[in-house]
């Protein structure tokens, strides 16, 4: 059976959990898991910047016996117009999988719908799931996924923050997020959540003082995502919500600082903030390999059943 990962969204909160128990297992067994991916190929088709999610796949599908493939789509025939739907047909007839980094997310699901193998998302514009799953994955090792933990993403309402707001909402988790009205997230992630009927709420906040009051968690991101031009409006409605130690002052003493990185120290995030002793940002990094592994375990073993 194929499976894909173009959104938190396809996957239920049992899933979920699954993956983030199969990663810890993972993260502690390195060694039983190196031919979940024997005789493998899956490729890694970028069309935005990476250093993570670039790494962390290539690392993980080569520590699961795997061989990643690593392709930039400009230099495909794709940079010369060649569509998606022939690219996915293609594809399908010498790879096992293709991790997909893009800016539409009708994009991923094209080359989902058009070829026969698993796709997963490495970022579009509208969703960053792998980095999600990561997050959850730290606030889990740190013993902070629950409801009793107050999480707080403050800044634009971006591709992070629609995969947080899902994320947490499929967990049953409450999360605020504190923005300016004029970037809070799109109506359909927060109907999705509202969807889900567990009863865990997401909270839009505009002011930040009053947002991180007594706050567990802090997560930021960049205030213009790739793809988007700086713009001097925007910059300016933002500026009181860079995560600083002034603003921290409200929040809980022991506050963890999370960022999916890269970063850009004094805008979103003062430098101070990002390096100092509440930052856990590396250990996000670092989980980003160990949740994806989980994850590509979870597809070829678990659903496909490849055998070893
Ligand atoms: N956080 C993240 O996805 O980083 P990269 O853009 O470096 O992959
Ligand atoms: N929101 C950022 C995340 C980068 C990992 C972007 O899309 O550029």
């Amino acid at each position: 059976m194929k499976k894909d990962f173009l959104t938190l969204k396809d996957y239920s909160a049992d899933e979920i959990e699954y993956i983030l128990n199969l990663s810890l297992e993972i993260k502690k067994n390195k060694d039983k898991y190196c031919n979940v991916l024997k005789g493998k190929n899956i490729a890694i088709l970028f069309d935005k910047h990476s250093t993570r999610t670039r790494l962390s796949f290539e690392v993980g599908i080569n520590q699961l016996g795997g061989n990643a493939i690593v392709l930039d789509a400009k230099s495909l025939q794709l940079g010369r117009g060649e569509s998606y739907v022939d690219t996915a047909k293609v594809f399908s007839l010498y790879i096992d999988g293709v991790i997909i980094r893009t800016f539409s997310q009708e994009t991923l699901e094209i080359f989902a719908k058009y070829g026969s193998i698993p796709v997963i998302n490495g970022l579009t514009d509208k969703y960053h799931p792998c980095q999600v799953l990561a997050d959850i994955l730290t606030l889990k090792e740190l013993g902070m996924l629950n409801k009793k933990v107050k999480f707080v993403y403050i800044g634009d309402s971006n591709n992070v923050a629609n995969s947080l707001i899902i994320g947490f909402s499929k967990l049953g988790i409450d999360i605020t997020i504190c923005c300016p009205e004029k970037y809070s997230p799109a109506k359909e992630i927060l109907e999705y959540a509202e969807s889900q009927k567990n009863g865990s709420r997401v909270y839009i906040v505009n002011n930040p003082v009053d947002a991180v009051k007594d706050a567990d968690v802090i997560y930021t991101d960049v205030w213009f995502s790739m793809g988007q031009e700086m713009d001097d409006s925007k910059l300016a409605e933002l500026k009181k919500y860079q995560v600083n130690s002034e603003l921290l002052k409200g929040a809980k003493k022991e506050v963890k600082i999370m960022h999916c990185l890269p970063a850009h120290p004094g805008q979103e995030i003062t430098s101070e903030v990002l390096y100092g002793k509440n930052s856990i940002v590396l250990k996000q990094a670092e989980n980003r390999l160990h949740a994806q592994k989980g994850l590509l375990v979870y597809i070829w073993k678990v659903i496909q059943g490849n055998k070893e």
